[in-house]
């Protein structure tokens, strides 16, 4: 088990102004920030970020809302950091979203549901790779 997961605070939320309350609520939860930084996805990086979906039918959605807009990407430390990570966040349809989740307070459907988490710690290191360098996780 390792104590690291990955996030990004997605266009929606951003636009929405809700990146502020969002960051305050991960490090009240006592998520440690490894790295943080603030970027756009190109379409070919939200392609590449999301390739496992490539096959899926709302892959091109998905794609195009990634990279439609600003978004935050993070590291996070955190003894079994994904899926603690994961039970913040709640459920990917918000309309099933448990309660205090911040999907249910943040998120405005399926398509557009606020922040991403890593699924594995495999996948955590990799998505953590994808935006940052070794330098810049402290
Ligand atoms: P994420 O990777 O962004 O944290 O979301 P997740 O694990 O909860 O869900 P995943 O199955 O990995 O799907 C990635 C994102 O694709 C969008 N999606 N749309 N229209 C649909 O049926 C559908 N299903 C998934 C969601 O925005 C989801 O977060
Ligand atoms: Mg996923």
């Amino acid at each position: 088990m390792s104590n690291r997961t990955f996030t990004m605070i997605k266009p929606d939320a951003m636009k929405n102004g809700h990146a502020g309350a969002i960051l305050d609520r991960i490090i009240k939860e006592g998520f440690r920030i490894v790295a943080l930084k603030q970027t756009k996805l190109s379409k070919e990086k939200a392609g590449e970020f999301y390739a496992v979906h490539k096959e899926r039918p709302f892959y091109g959605e998905l794609v195009d809302f990634m990279s439609s807009g600003i978004i935050i990407a993070a590291i996070l430390e955190k003894e079994n950091a994904v899926a603690e990570f994961r039970t913040l966040i709640g459920a990917t349809n918000p309309a099933q979203a448990a309660e205090g989740t911040i999907r249910k307070q943040f998120a405005t459907s399926l398509g557009e549901n606020a922040i991403h988490g890593s699924d594995s710690d495999e996948n955590a290191a990799i998505e953590g790779n994808f935006f940052f360098s070794g330098l810049e996780q402290f």
